[in-house]
């Protein structure tokens, strides 16, 4: 671990940070099949499903960015390689075959549901370690994702 301003002790810092890593994987596997769903993606709901998949993918992207940063500010190291999310991330994987509009909001939909319990679980790390910023960070994160969520299944109903 690396020198950091953060007062948690170090045992709480490679803790969180570890669960910061994990979601980091998750996100970074999603993002990349909501870009597939973004560029593949036929059908009728093409227009508003085209630019509400690039919005998720947009805010997903920040959100990668302030996970892995969270993780360093504590002293850890952020782990991001294609090759290292393969192994590590627990969302399902994307089947790149899929065209239809409604099929990609369905998956997506699911993913998010798996992208979140990650998220729901790094915050219990968080919380049990009275890291409050991560908290905060992560609750942000699910706030937007739930949204995401309800937009996507809206669409389905
Ligand atoms: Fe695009």
């Amino acid at each position: 671990m690396y020198p950091t301003p953060s007062r948690l002790p170090e045992p709480a810092r490679s803790r969180i940070a570890e669960a910061l890593n994990a979601t980091l994987a998750d996100g970074l596997d999603l993002h990349a099949s909501v870009k597939v769903a973004h560029w593949n993606l036929k059908g009728p709901q093409f227009p508003a499903l085209h630019a509400l998949f690039e919005e998720i993918a947009t805010g997903l992207a920040g959100h990668n960015d302030s996970i892995a940063e969270r993780a360093v500010t504590l002293g850890a190291r952020a782990h991001g390689t294609v090759r290292h999310v393969a192994k590590a991330s627990r969302v399902a994987d994307y089947p790149q075959e899929t065209t239809r509009d409604l099929e990609h909001v369905k998956l997506l939909a699911d993913r998010i549901d798996g992208y979140l319990e990650g998220v729901r679980g790094a915050r219990a790390v968080a919380e049990r370690d009275g890291d409050t910023d991560t908290v905060d960070l992560l609750t942000g994160v699910a706030t937007e994702f739930e949204k995401h969520g309800w937009f996507l299944r809206a669409s389905l109903g």
